[in-house]
């Protein structure tokens, strides 16, 4: 983790970074985040996250706590700080902090943020990437509204806890109908027995993936096959291919769906080839 953190217009030493205890945040989960990959010191698919932070704020009717030009201005200014060039950015950006009720504060308090840089070894992803990893799916039991990005990651977290204790590295929910969401803190994709690339659509009850999204940029300049269209867990394991997609997974190849191996329980050629052609288009467009 990076030395310095930014809590609420301070930049201070991350040991000694603290929120109040009536930060609603802290109390109901009544927060929004996003995390940016970081290239070269560079924020990873900008404005993509501040689209998105902008929707889940006004979704959740919590102001932005300044504007996106001067908010960027500190998000670069935490990176500085903390030198760090390859990594992950993450905010936090709250109601604010009122006396413990339900209903919003009756005098708008000011958004709380946060800020927190971390590095990432790329080596260590890249040798990740090229092993691939399992997952596990579990019933879906999150709220209806997963397409805000709100700090309510109790679902995820014990879905995530549950994978890796099966010595998976993610899960993938199931919902009502049989079909797959996404993953505890990622998109899922398969590259399915015909060979068309696909991941849910985003009318379902599904996070809209900034990754993903990019990815599918990425597909269709390659003119590849891709369906945003639902799967299921078998055909995730008749598959020839899958991977998922998210700012600290970037494009990283499954090789194992509840334990069946998809394909030939190697990672595949196409998910490698998308990973390197994420990351190149991503890096080159960091600002
Ligand atoms: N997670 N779905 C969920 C539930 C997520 O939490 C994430 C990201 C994604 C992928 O979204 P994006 O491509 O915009 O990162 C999909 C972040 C990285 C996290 O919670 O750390």
């Amino acid at each position: 983790m990076g030395r310095i953190a930014y809590v609420n217009g301070q930049f201070v030493r991350h040991g000694e970074a603290v929120v109040h205890i009536e930060d609603r945040g802290y109390q109901l989960a009544d927060a929004v985040y996003e995390v940016w990959a970081l290239f070269d010191g560079k924020l990873a698919d900008a404005e993509g996250h501040f689209a998105r932070l902008e929707r889940s704020l006004s979704e959740l009717r919590i102001p932005m706590p300044m504007s996106r030009a001067a908010l960027t201005i500190v998000l670069r200014e935490a990176v500085r700080r903390n030198r760090i060039s390859e990594g992950l950015l993450y905010l936090q950006v709250g109601r604010g902090v009122a006396p413990r009720g339900h209903a919003f504060p009756d005098q708008p308090v000011p958004p709380a943020v946060v800020i927190t840089v971390s590095a990432v070894d790329r080596a260590t992803s890249e040798a990740k990437a090229a092993k691939g990893v399992k997952v596990i799916t579990t019933p879906e039991n999150r709220w209806g509204r997963c397409d805000i990005k709100t700090v309510g990651l109790l679902p995820n977290a014990l879905a995530k806890q549950a994978a890796k204790e099966r010595g998976a590295a993610e899960a993938w929910f199931v919902d009502d109908l049989g079909f797959v969401t996404e993953g505890a803190s990622s998109n899922a994709w398969i590259i399915d027995a015909d060979g068309v690339l696909r991941t849910r659509d985003t009318n379902a009850n599904i996070l809209r993936g900034v990754t993903r999204r990019t990815l599918l940029d990425v597909l269709r300049d390659e003119g590849m096959k891709v369906e945003e269209r639902p799967f299921t867990p078998a055909e995730a394991a008749a598959a020839k291919e899958a991977f998922i997609t998210g700012a600290g997974s970037l494009v990283l190849p499954v090789v194992a769906v509840d334990d069946t191996p998809i394909g030939n329980g190697e990672v595949g050629p196409v998910a490698m080839k998308l990973r390197r052609l994420y990351i190149e288009r991503a890096r080159a467009t960091a600002v």
